[in-house]
Parts: C-alpha cells; structure tokens; sequence
C-alpha cells in the first residue's frame, strides 16, 4: 500500500490527481477514534490510499488537530474532523467503510476481556450511530475485546433492523501480520512472499495460525511450530508489556488496519480475488462467529472460505479454542440483549 503510495506520488501531481480521481470511484471513509493512539498512523494511511475520496475522522477529543495536520498532505481525499458527539451523524453519513478503533487499551497484567466494561458501551453507542447515518457501510471492529465487540456490533443493527452479516468485520488482520514476521524470521524466507492463515478470534488461544498452510514451504520442527504458535497468539502482550502502561499495538495495528480497510475498498469496486482473513459470521465451525479467510466483494463477504486441511497440533488447538470463543461472543450477545 504504501509503496504504491510512494511511488505514485513521485509522478506529477497534475497527473496523480488525474489518474486516482478517473480511476477510482468516490470512496467516504469514517474512523471512530481518529485521534487515538491507533487513530492517527491510521488517518495518516488513509490519507495515503488513493481509493478513498472523502476522509472523516471522528474522535471525542483532539480532532480538530488530527484533522488539520492530516489535511494538509497533498493526495486525493478530502478530510474533514469532527469533534462532538453532535457532529457523529455528519461524520458517517455516505461512508463506505467505517473504522472503528475508538476505546480503551490494556495495560500489562491485564486481558482483553478486562477491556469490555468500558469499550462494550463505546462500541455499543457507536453502532447505533452507524445503524441510524450509514446502514449499508462496512464496518471493521477493530476496539478490543473483537470477540465481544463484534457480536455486540451485530446485535446493535439486528434490535435497529439493518444488520447485513456480509458487512461486519472483526479486524484480525495483525495476527497475519504477525504470524507472517514470525514465521518469515524462522523459516529464512522472503517475508513479502509469505502468507499463513490464522483462524478463530483474536485473544490467546483463540489465535490459531496455521501453520501447516503457510507458504513458502519449509521444514520446521514440532517445536518451531509451537513457538511461532504461542508467539503469534502472544504478539499483543509482548507489545503492551514493552510499552509498560503506555498502551498496546498502534502503529502495526494502523499498518494491519490499513491493509484490511484497502482490501475492502478493492472488493467494493470490484476487484478480483480480494481474499483476507477476519472475524465474521460464520458457519465454518459451529460457533456463529469465526475469523477464517474470507472473499471480498461488492457488498463486503462474497464467501467465508473453508479452513483448508489442518494439522494434528492445529486440530487440538482448534478444539481447546472454542469454550473462550464462545463464552465472549455470548457475553457481547448479552449485554446488548440485557441493555
Ligand atoms: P487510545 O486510547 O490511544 O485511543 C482510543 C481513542 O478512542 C481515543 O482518542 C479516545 O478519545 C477515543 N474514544 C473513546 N471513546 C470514544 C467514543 N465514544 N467515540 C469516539 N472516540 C472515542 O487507544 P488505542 O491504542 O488507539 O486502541 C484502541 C482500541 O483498539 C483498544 O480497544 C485496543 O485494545 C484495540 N486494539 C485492537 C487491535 C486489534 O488487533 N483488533 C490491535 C491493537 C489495539
Ligand atoms: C493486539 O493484538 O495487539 C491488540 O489486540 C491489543 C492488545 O491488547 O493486545
């Protein structure tokens, strides 16, 4: 994304305008959260992909700042912050996808679960906003915990009547991310040529790569595999713990984030062959939400893709799974149910 950004932008400007704004059609993105620690790499990377043609960043304090600093970079969209609960309708009206990376982060010691006495009310109140302003947008549920707060999501449209399941994504796309570093790093292959799979939801154990599937092949122990396994499914926690109380991931999540929203906005305008992992409705296990690698299209999923053949060690790690998975989705399914 940002290569082809960079690249680009090397042309004239005349000519960059004129090809993005012929080539592309009008594209109104939205992020809840803008000025946040996730919020700004993001607004910053959006700014850069020339598919989006309206920006809106909406955060409850610091927009304005966001908003201005962003404006000023000199590619297709045009951005617009706002700042008060009031503005929240504006901000969503016509988008197309809308980014939610709004709530608390962890500190050390604690899990995401701990997360969801604060950030289940802010996604709850969030999605009733995009129930109302832009029903039809793609959502990418990014606040922790996604386990919960994607359920949650999905409650909030179906009580106001608009939930469309091909629409509602939990953003897992850092565990790829991950998964791929880690696993590029131990095998000794070109990290850009590397993809792995990663299944099931994104807390602990609910992170299952798939290792057995990740390509460039290579030959790595039992014990290789389970510390890549265990690495990926911890990738969160070594990064709150390396920020000792200043926060989580935000800038890999920015980067993860930008690379899942690009992937929606190319499956929206039709693109071919848009396939990336997230955390959506599914019937791939018996659990109603899963994150699995799915195909993008013009109206969000096109098809949840099929787990592919998994490995002994990937079998039980799927099994061992699911009581936390679907303890947390039916957590997000009751608050909204009991609120
Ligand atoms: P942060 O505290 O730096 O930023 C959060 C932002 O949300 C703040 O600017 C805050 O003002 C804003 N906010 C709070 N309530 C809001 C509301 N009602 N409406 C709009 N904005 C609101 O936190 P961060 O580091 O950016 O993390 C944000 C969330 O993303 C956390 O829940 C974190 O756990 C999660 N996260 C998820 C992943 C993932 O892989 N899905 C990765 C990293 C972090
Ligand atoms: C991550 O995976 O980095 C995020 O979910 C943030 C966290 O709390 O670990």
């Amino acid at each position: 994304l940002l290569t082809s950004v960079l690249r680009r932008s090397t042309a004239a400007s005349t000519s960059v305008r004129a090809f993005t704004s012929e080539a592309a059609p009008e594209r109104k993105v939205a992020i809840l959260g803008a000025a946040g620690g996730i919020g700004q790499p993001l607004s910053l990377l959006m700014k850069l992909n020339p598919l989006v043609s309206r920006l809106a960043l909406y955060d409850i304090a610091g927009t304005p700042g966001v908003a201005a600093d962003v404006s000023h970079i000199n590619t297709r969209s045009e951005v617009k912050g706002y700042a008060a609960e009031e503005q929240l309708g504006e901000a969503l009206e016509g988008s197309d996808i809308v980014i939610i990376p709004a709530g608390v982060p962890r500190k050390p010691g604690m899990t995401r679960d701990d997360l969801f006495k604060i950030n289940a009310g802010i996604v709850k109140s969030l999605c009733e906003a995009i129930a109302k302003y832009c029903p039809n947008a793609l959502v990418n549920m990014i606040s922790n915990p996604v386990n919960s707060t994607v359920p949650i999501a999905a409650e909030v449209f179906k009580s106001k009547g608009v939930y469309d399941e091909r629409k509602l994504f939990g953003v897992t796309t850092l565990d790829v991310v991950r998964a791929k570093t880690f696993y590029a790093g131990k095998a000794k292959v070109n990290v850009a040529d590397v993809n792995v799979p990663v299944i099931g939801g994104h807390a602990g154990i609910t992170i299952l790569p798939l290792l057995s599937q990740a390509t460039p092949k290579a030959n790595l122990s039992d014990e290789d595999i389970k510390a890549l396994t265990k690495r990926t499914q911890d990738g969160g926690t070594e990064v709150v713990e390396a920020k000792a109380g200043k926060g989580s991931a935000t800038l890999s999540m920015a980067y993860a984030g930008a690379v899942f929203a690009d992937a929606c906005l190319k499956g929206l305008n039709g693109a071919p062959d848009v396939v990336e992992c997230s955390f959506v409705q599914s019937t791939v296990t018996e659990l109603p939400f899963f994150a699995s690698k799915v195909r993008l299209g013009k109206n969000g999923v096109e098809e949840v893709l099929g787990l592919g053949p998994l490995s002994d060690y990937e079998q039980q790690g799927l099994e061992a799974l699911k009581a936390e998975l679907k303890s947390s989705i039916e957590k997000g399914v009751a608050f909204v149910r009991s609120s």
